[in-house]
């Protein structure tokens, strides 16, 4: 394990444990997690370029746009894409009662994933957002991989385009 990476400030909660189980990995920052996690020593914080050691094999694009920066990253080799919670994709009956009539009306679940809304009306520089976004299309999405609910594994650049419907359209 040569490095650990949060993508976004809301995801760091095991990174001292990561960081005890391999003391040689380097630890990259996403965002303002920095600021968030002064007990951590990071070495890096991730931005717009891959960093020299992965850049061959891996690029990553910064969506900016709202409070909360999410780097996404893009395996050439294997042509997918890994999101954190841009796109969540819940399976139909993964909430019940109250919390599935939410998480329906949240827009992040089956057949219909992607950002949750209260995030997406926090996307204020929509324009910082879809730049991003057409970077991220520029890839040749194949598979895409998410931190919350099911993966796409064949194609992957519809299953971004129709997540970003809210944004792109
Ligand atoms: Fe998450």
């Amino acid at each position: 394990m040569r490095f650990l990476v949060s993508p976004n400030r809301l995801h760091h909660l095991f990174l001292a444990e990561w960081k005890s189980a391999y003391p040689r990995a380097r630890l990259c920052a996403s965002p303002g997690l920095r600021r968030k996690r002064r007990d951590l020593a990071f070495d890096a914080e991730l931005g717009e370029v891959p960093a020299p050691e992965w850049a061959a094999d891996i690029d990553q694009v910064l969506v900016r746009g709202s409070p909360l920066t999410e780097v996404e990253f893009f395996h050439r080799a294997s042509r997918t894409v890994i999101f954190g919670d841009l796109i969540q994709n819940f399976p139909r009956g993964w909430f019940t009662g109250w919390r599935g009539v939410y998480a329906h009306f949240d827009g992040i679940c089956a057949p219909n994933p992607g950002t949750p809304r209260e995030w997406r009306a926090m996307f204020l520089n929509r324009r910082a957002a879809r730049a991003a976004l057409q970077r991220i299309l520029a890839w040749s999405i194949e598979r895409v991989l998410i931190a919350h609910g099911e993966p796409a594994m064949t194609d992957g650049a519809l299953f971004v385009r129709n997540a970003f419907a809210w944004l792109l359209t």
